[in-house]
């Protein structure tokens, strides 16, 4: 765990998801941390506490690693795209398709996101198992690629799109590939909510060979999260292989194979995860290998990665607040955030790394335990964890939370969520603006006779 020698450099520059701290993280000679050249006190000060700090640079990184590793090992087409999922953004969506990516939303929130924020409709392609007609039609407008889950998908699109303008389709299937991860964030074993049935794909397929207003050009599947090993990835794509080849057999032309993401992260030492280059690498291989062995014409590669991308480009700083000593058992030291804005411990039991900003070097540790400040026992960001001795009001960073903490992120207990700052070259640039308690009045509605006069 990051702790008192906690602060390591990082080893892997070109692959951000095999560092637990930002790519930029340094010391400065009076021994405080720094990223993207920003010392982080002096932002938490400036800015408020709890506040995300996104590194530009990390993310870029994994940006460009991704590209450049699709064109190194890849001998066709490919495009990648962002699981918008893991951290919705205006900015995020700008800079990830200034750097050449897709993207992958689940909502209208996350359509609206990525077009607002620079991404072409062409390059988007709409998930969802349950996605509403007016989420259906809003992606149809936009000229998204609507991923097919299920036969609801097709009743809603009959009475949508149009043989004018064809809607296009990509068809989800679960691939029945298990993984090891936690069982919320597998999705490839057949036991899912996600997808149509291995069985049933036929005769999808031959029944939207009949419909004029489909154009089913690409199929999907999505084997998990968070996933170190990369067997799966290649059992994944002769399963997809086969599949591309009943789908063009029955005449659809489908030009791209869409093996969703998962590429794992380093949370805390003991995280081994391949590189970004290691990963494409192995998919890229293994789709070339299986189309040729069934000659096959070579699909355009997409992959979904999200968690990999923003993960570890961010963190969060935390003000430290009571203490609190369980004498022989436990050292409490509260937060002011916790669940609402990182709700993954709770909800996976996630391991995280942490140190104290302005102390990263400090090895003269104690072992305590970082309590959230929401009224839930189990708000619990860090158990058992190495760290210098520290007082109220010293800033603690969490590394690795740009993944599935802003966007899985709620105002339980009426907390306002944090603000968000991309950093960069020494400046520093706000992205998202602190939630006010007041912003949270501003859905609530009073009905007249619900107002006394006391
Ligand atoms: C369909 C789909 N694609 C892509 C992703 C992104 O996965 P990850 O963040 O692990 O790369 C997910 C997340 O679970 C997903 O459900």
């Amino acid at each position: 765990m990051l702790g008192s020698k906690a602060f390591e450099p990082n080893r892997d520059i070109d692959s951000p998801n095999r560092n637990i701290a930002p790519i930029t993280s340094e010391i400065n000679d009076s021994e405080k941390l720094l990223v993207g050249g920003c010392q982080l006190s002096e932002l938490a000060k400036k800015y408020g506490t709890p506040l995300y700090v996104f590194d530009e640079l990390s993310l870029r990184t994994a940006c460009k690693t991704y590209i450049s590793s699709l064109k190194k090992h890849y001998p066709g087409d490919y495009l990648p795209l962002y699981a918008s999922k893991a951290n919705s953004s205006l900015a995020i969506c700008a800079i990830i398709a200034s750097e050449g990516f897709g993207l992958d939303a689940v909502s209208e929130g996350e359509l609206l996101t990525a077009l607002k924020g620079g991404v072409k409709g062409e390059n988007i392609v709409f998930h969802g198992n349950n996605k509403s007609r007016d989420e259906l039609f809003f992606a149809y407008q936009n000229n998204v690629t609507i991923v097919l889950d299920n036969n609801h998908d097709i009743e809603l699109l009959k009475n949508i799109a149009s043989e004018g303008k064809p809607a296009k389709l990509m068809l989800r299937f679960t691939p029945g590939i298990e993984c090891h991860t936690h069982e919320y964030i597998r999705t490839g074993h057949l036991d899912s909510k996600f997808g149509f049935d291995p069985d049933q794909v036929e005769s999808v397929l031959q029944e939207l060979k009949m419909y004029k207003w489909a154009n089913l050009t690409g199929l999907h599947a999505h084997i998990g999260s968070q996933i170190f090993e990369v067997q799966p990835h290649v059992d994944l794509a002769g399963v997809m292989a086969d599949t591309l080849k009943l789908a063009r057999k029955i005449g659809h032309p489908i030009a791209d194979l869409n093996l969703g993401g998962g590429l794992g992260i380093k949370y805390v030492q003991e995280d081994n995860p391949p590189s970004i280059d290691k990963w494409v690498e192995v998919i890229s291989k293994a789709v070339v290998i299986a189309c040729s062995e069934r000659n096959l014409d070579l699909p355009r590669l997409m992959c979904e990665p999200g968690r990999s991308l923003v993960a570890n480009s961010c963190l969060t700083i935390y003000k430290i607040g009571a203490k609190k000593i369980v004498p022989g058992i436990r050292t409490y030291l509260s937060v002011d955030g916790g669940m609402s804005d990182n709700p993954r411990p709770i909800t996976y039991q996630s391991l995280y790394s942490s140190c104290l900003v302005d102390k990263p070097l400090d090895s003269n540790c104690e072992k305590v335990t970082i309590a959230g400040k929401h009224c839930e026992s189990g708000d619990i960001l860090l158990k058992d964890f190495s760290l210098p001795s520290c007082e109220s009001g010293d800033f603690l960073a969490v590394f690795g939370t740009g993944a599935y903490n802003y966007s899985m992120s709620s105002n339980y207990n009426r907390i306002p969520r944090p603000a968000t700052v991309i950093v960069g070259d020494g400046c520093v640039d706000l992205i998202q603006r602190r939630e006010l308690p007041e912003d949270l009045l501003q859905l609530d509605v009073l009905p007249d006779r619900f107002i006394t006069n006391n």
